[in-house]
């Protein structure tokens, strides 16, 4: 099984790519964090199966979802199956490596294989971050695909191999330092809100993967509960969500295939 978390379709693109390789289910982390009583990840694997994660680089670190994920998971029959991650980031991912193995040994867990992909950046919410010029995005994603099938056969062949995206500088100052002032300042949904060019087609609620948005009076209103995903301001049809003013004239991204 593939648990997966992804705001922009990047993560999401490798998980149906992984799953569909391995024949595997695709499980949504985000359905275990949404509504009033989520249900308990609860699952059983099977004797060969193998247990992947998928989900993208949030400010050096694992999205904190994941970590609450990871620590609440249950894998009934589970004993020394295959293990393996692939996070998805924009540049470079400190150690959010170090950080996905450490929830994992809570159980005991050891995962075999953790690689990463670099894909179009879609950090839009804070000054000095943007997405992609086109032809950067271009030439990501045709590496990518390059690169995805390899990974996929290190994890067919149980092959482990060094494909992960390292910070060349400052990753002790980037995971251990920034990441928990970002965890604590900088998820807040306080800032969303939504112009005069919404259409009120309810789309931002939908897309959200822990139902963190309800529409009222035809606009969207956020509830305290974000993970920072995305989703929401970039797969607006009329760009008319913004995030204070750091968003304002920002281009939108979302994975088209
Ligand atoms: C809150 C947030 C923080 C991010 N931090 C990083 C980062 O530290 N390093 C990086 O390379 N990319 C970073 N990114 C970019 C994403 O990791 C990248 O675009 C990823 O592929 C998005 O995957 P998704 O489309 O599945 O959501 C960040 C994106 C978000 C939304
Ligand atoms: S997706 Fe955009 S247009 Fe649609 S309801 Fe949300 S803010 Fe309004
Ligand atoms: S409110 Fe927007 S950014 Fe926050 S979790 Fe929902 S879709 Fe993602």
């Amino acid at each position: 099984m593939v648990f997966y978390f992804s705001g922009t379709g990047n993560s999401r693109w490798v998980a149906e790519t992984v799953a569909a390789a391995f024949q595997d289910t695709l499980v949504p982390v985000g359905t275990y964090f949404a509504g009033k009583q989520p249900p308990a990840p609860v699952f059983d694997v099977a004797e060969h199966e193998k247990v992947g994660f998928v989900f993208p680089v949030h400010s050096w670190g694992i999205p904190p979802i994941i970590g609450r994920f990871i620590d609440r998971l249950q894998l009934n029959g589970y004993n020394g199956q295959q293990i393996y991650c692939i996070m998805t980031c924009g540049d470079e991912c400190g150690y959010a490596d170090r950080m996905l193995r450490k929830h994992l040994a809570r159980h005991g867990w050891i995962c075999r294989h953790v690689y990463a992909v670099r894909m179009p950046n879609n950090y839009i919410c804070m000054k000095g971050f943007g997405t992609d010029p086109d032809e950067l995005a271009a030439s990501k994603l045709a590496q990518a695909r390059k690169d995805l099938p390899r990974i996929i056969e290190c994890i067919r062949t149980d092959s482990p191999a060094d494909i992960y995206c390292k910070s060349k500088h400052w990753a002790f100052l980037k995971s251990r330092i920034i990441y928990p002032l970002f965890v604590k300042g900088a998820m807040s949904d306080k800032p969303f809100y939504s112009t005069e060019a919404c259409i009120s087609c309810g789309l931002c609620a939908k897309v959200c993967p822990v139902d963190n948005i309800t529409m009222e009076n035809g606009r969207p209103r956020w509830h305290g509960n974000c993970t920072q995903c995305l989703a929401c301001i970039h797969r607006c049809p009329v760009t008319a969500i913004e995030y204070g003013k750091a968003s304002i004239g920002q281009k939108r991204y979302c994975f088209k295939g």
